[in-house]
């Protein structure tokens, strides 16, 4: 019953709370699977703009955890060898996968700063959220 846009809008709201409210986030964005490509498409987000809009499923971090279906939390993307770099100030990351019906239809995408800022709280937190967000899809 959404229009595109107004899904859009909450989705972008989201992404500014979180980036605004959590000092250790500082990219948020979503990532949702493209038609029935094997691939990732861009969606709202706010932080630096990032070349990456199509992301192939394996690829970097958001690429392994569209087929993987599970929580990636990177303390470190340095030590990473499947990572794709956005920016240079990013030292950490974490991708949760959004369900719809059983089915990882996306993601949320965050990057940290600050080394090593992830905890389970944050795991959880990002669960509940992207369990909310598969509600307004
Ligand atoms: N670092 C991600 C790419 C997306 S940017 O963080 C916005 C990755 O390795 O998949």
């Amino acid at each position: 019953s959404n229009t595109a846009s107004s899904t859009d809008d909450k989705l972008l709201q989201i992404c500014q709370l979180l980036e605004a409210n959590i000092e250790h986030y500082n990219w948020v964005g979503f990532y949702f699977k493209n038609g029935d490509k094997n691939e990732l498409k861009l969606g709202p987000y706010v932080g630096e703009p990032t070349d990456h809009t199509i992301i192939p499923f394996g690829k970097g971090i958001c690429g392994q955890v569209a087929v993987s279906n599970q929580n990636f939390v990177v303390p470190d993307v340095a030590a990473q060898d499947n990572y794709i770099a956005c920016s240079i100030t990013v030292k950490a990351e974490i991708v949760i996968p959004i369900f719809v019906n059983g089915e990882n239809i996306g993601q949320i995408d965050i990057d940290s700063n600050t080394p090593d800022p992830f905890t389970e709280a944050d795991e959880r937190f990002l669960e509940f959220v992207c369990a909310k967000v598969a509600k307004l899809l």
